[in-house]
């Protein structure tokens, strides 16, 4: 079967209601705190990605239970310590950054040496940023070139740390809140602004660990857990899922969508504040608390007039993976928008920020491009007529789903390579799609 998708002809505008999967970071997390629980804990909608799936094999050779029921996943922890395996296991992240950082965090006590492997973009992905914090907890960590493949050895005398994160990585700091609740002590950890879902499920899980929030970083303390208590949830829809279909009813005329049950965690929701800035018409409705996390239904109608925006620096975490979707929005934008600050963006599972640039000059759209900025030069007229191939992204899930969006949306005739990509994160994205034609 073919290995790539062929887009020539723009969608017609559609009234739909859809729901996109559990949320991938959520999901992760699941596995991980249940892993280290004591008893059984059940999820239910969780997303059943490559990424997690990656998730739930590296625990199952850390010996722990998992079994898929009826309509929930359930694993059977034994508690903080309670992993078994063999001297010599490998692990395999595959294409998950997230998994293969907050893994290590929580092998920072293993007692025997264990690898980590990845695909080939996790391969070039940057390992020292949280190698260097957990060695410094006690874990011997070998790597290759700062990346993977990787050795790491725990140790059972573990001295709590302090440590600042300049980066805005939730990887880095939820692998360091995994070590520091194995660790004797009080971690102090001064984190640039970034997701906080692990802060979340540690405390709903009433875990040691504390959030005073300043208005750029946070300070977090955590002590060593006695104990973690099952963990039961019904993970919400996935933002960065539904971030593709709300700009694609935005650049869509006459198009009206609604996404049902998706996670608006305040951490996470920089592409609505960024598209609302723009002149995309979003309404929240229906909010609701679930176990700490905000959940709401999200409604988008297609945009009469797109602005060009300023980005301020400050929405880039809440925004990290959806700048490739939202500059397809600047493309149509009149006026030049320009976002700063987001080298971070090349670190991702291709250099995305080069990606971004390189897919809208093939659209015809002219950007100014340096390590860390991008000016976009809109175009309200934008019509695609030629063709464009999107190949050799290093299998980057969001390229292929940016591609896709932006074939819908401007016409052309694209070529897209690699559409088992969407594994990754979002397995049914092109039934969706279709979906929305019907
Ligand atoms: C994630 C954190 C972010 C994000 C990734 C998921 C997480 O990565 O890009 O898709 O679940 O913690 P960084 O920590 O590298 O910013």
């Amino acid at each position: 079967m073919s290995n790539s998708i062929k887009i020539n002809n723009k969608i017609d505008n559609f009234n739909k209601t859809i729901t996109v999967p559990g949320d991938k970071s959520l999901s992760i997390r699941w596995v991980l705190f249940s892993s280290m629980a004591k008893g059984e804990s059940k999820a239910f909608n969780l997303l059943l990605s490559e990424d997690v799936l990656a998730a739930i094999d590296a625990i199952k050779k850390l010996g722990i239970n998992v079994k898929l029921k009826k309509d929930y996943f359930s694993i059977i922890g034994k508690g903080l310590g309670g992993y078994k395996y063999k001297k010599n296991i490998t692990i395999n992240a595959q294409n998950s950054g997230t998994l293969g950082r907050l893994i290590m965090g929580i092998l920072v006590d293993t007692p025997y040496k264990i690898k980590i492997i990845g695909d080939k973009s996790l391969s070039k992905r940057d390992f020292g940023r949280i190698a260097e914090p957990l060695c410094k907890f006690g874990a011997e960590i070998k790597l290759t070139k700062k990346s993977l493949p990787l050795t790491i050895k725990g140790s059972k005398n573990l001295s709590p740390i302090n440590y600042v994160e300049k980066k805005g990585s939730a990887q880095c700091k939820s692998s360091i809140i995994f070590a520091a609740l194995k660790t004797e002590g009080t971690t102090k950890i001064k984190a640039k602004k970034s997701r906080n879902h692990t802060e979340l499920l540690s405390k709903y899980l009433g875990l040691p660990v504390k959030v005073k929030k300043f208005k750029n970083y946070d300070l977090i303390e955590v002590n060593k857990a006695k104990k973690i208590r099952p963990l039961n949830y019904k993970i919400p829809s996935d933002i960065s899922s539904g971030a593709f279909f709300i700009v694609l009813t935005a650049l869509v005329d006459n198009s009206k969508l609604l996404i049902r049950n998706v996670n608006i965690n305040p951490s996470r929701v920089g592409v609505i504040t960024i598209l609302k800035k723009m002149g995309v018409n979003i309404v929240i409705n229906n909010q609701k608390n679930y176990k700490g996390e905000l959940i709401a239904d999200i409604f988008v109608k297609s945009s009469k007039k797109l602005k060009a925006i300023d980005c301020p620096s400050k929405l880039n975490s809440e925004a990290i993976d959806e700048f490739l979707i939202i500059f397809l929005v600047a493309a149509k934008a009149h006026g030049i928008s320009y976002f700063k600050d987001i080298s971070e963006l090349n670190q991702k599972e291709s250099p995305r920020l080069k990606w971004g640039s390189k897919i809208l000059n093939k659209m015809g759209i002219k950007t100014i491009t340096t390590n860390s900025s991008i000016k976009i030069f809109g175009n309200p007229n934008l019509k695609i007529n030629k063709k464009i191939v999107i190949k050799d992204y290093l299998k980057d899930h969001r390229i292929f789903m940016t591609s896709v969006i932006a074939a819908l949306a401007f016409g052309g005739n694209w070529n897209i390579h690699d559409k088992d990509s969407i594994n990754t994160s979002f397995p049914n994205y092109l039934k969706i799609i279709n979906d929305l034609v019907k």
